[in-house]
Order: C-alpha cells, then sequence, then structure tokens
C-alpha cells in the first residue's frame, strides 16, 4: 500500500475506533501533548510527535495480550509510514516490544509514557485534583514511595532520562508542562477554589 503521511484527524479517529474506554483516551491525549510540548520546545516536527503519541498505545484496549505487535499490523494496514510504525512500537522496548528507542522522538515517547501516569496520580491528590497545581518537586516527592502509582515502573522513566541525556527534572518539568496544555481534555483541570 501506498504510504501517505497521516493526519491528526485521522489519528484519532483510529485512536476512538481502537480505544472506547475514558482513561485510554485521556492516556493518549496526554502523551501526544507531551510530545508535541518537547517538539516545539526542540524545534522538531510538531505534528508528527504528537501523532504518534496520541496512537502508541492503540491496540492496548483490544489486543492487550498482543500490546505494541498489533499496533504495527493495524497501523501498517492503514499504510502508515514505517518510520511512525516503528517509534509506536518502540515505545513498549523491554516490555512488549524488542525495538530499542533509537531516535530523539522514540526515546522522548519511551521516557514519558510512564511518567505522565505519575503526573496524573499526583495531581490527583492535590486538593485541587488539577495538574495545574503539579510541580516538579511533588513528583520527586513521591519517586521513592513504591506504594504510590504502583503501576509506574520508575527504572524505566530512569533509563528513558539516560538515553537522552537529559535530567530527571527537566523531564518531569515537560511532562507536567505538556499535560498542562490540555488540562481539561484529560481530566485533570481540576475544581475551582
Ligand atoms: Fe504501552
Ligand atoms: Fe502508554
Amino acid at each position: 500500500m501506498e504510504q501517505k503521511i497521516p493526519t491528526r484527524q485521522e489519528a484519532l479517529e483510529l485512536l476512538h475506533q481502537y480505544n472506547e474506554g475514558d482513561s485510554l483516551r485521556k492516556h493518549a491525549y496526554a502523551v501526544e501533548a507531551v510530545m508535541r510540548h518537547i517538539a516545539r520546545k526542540r524545534g522538531k516536527d510538531e505534528e508528527k510527535w504528537g501523532i504518534i503519541g496520541l496512537i502508541h498505545d492503540l491496540d492496548y484496549e483490544k489486543f492487550p495480550e498482543q500490546h505494541c505487535s498489533k499496533t504495527g499490523e493495524i497501523l501498517l494496514e492503514h499504510g502508515w509510514p514505517e518510520e511512525y510504525i516503528r517509534a509506536a512500537v518502540s515505545h513498549g522496548w523491554g516490555i512488549c516490544s524488542d525495538v530499542m528507542p533509537e531516535r530523539d522522538l522514540e526515546k522522548f515517547l519511551y521516557a514519558i509514557d510512564e511518567l505522565t501516569g505519575l503526573v496524573v496520580t499526583t495531581a490527583l491528590i492535590r486538593p485541587s485534583k488539577s495538574v495545574l497545581d503539579v510541580r516538579v518537586k511533588s513528583v520527586k516527592n513521591k519517586w521513592k514511595d513504591k506504594r504510590f502509582a504502583a503501576g509506574v515502573d520508575r527504572s524505566v522513566i530512569e533509563k528513558g532520562a539516560e538515553m537522552l541525556q537529559v535530567t530527571l527534572d527537566e523531564l518531569i518539568d515537560d511532562t507536567i508542562k505538556g499535560m498542562q496544555e490540555v488540562a481539561e481534555a484529560i481530566g485533570l483541570k481540576g475544581n475551582p477554589a
């Protein structure tokens, strides 16, 4: 099939087609926003980074056992470019795929995917329940508390930061800022005081 550059609208339609659940959709929006924020900051192709963030977990709701590989199949069927497919699949490196993140886009996706979960949980324990009130320090304070956001594998985030040679503080700051841009869409605008 001829490959063409997917638009955000096409990516969004695919996301909605494969993910009916609210929480997976919100996770996709959060990851998209963080990828956009980082791309913009670094002068990269924001649209591409965002679209890959949006569909990275495309298969998770319907094919949890084949997570990552099924996303690759679906995107291939839809004629998506190899570059997009590789990047999406590489987010699960060592977990559900053996495609190692190589480009900056892939390394950032790998590094911030789990981190968005930690930021969500940190927002939810604020009295305001708002991501607008989350600071780097509050996320760092919960880093070693294994019971807090227990599903979030901190070692993956640390490995990602190491690959990128960015500090955890910078990575956390970018993740918070990206998510703040879509606070409403991800249900974390919080309650007005
Ligand atoms: Fe995933
Ligand atoms: Fe994810």
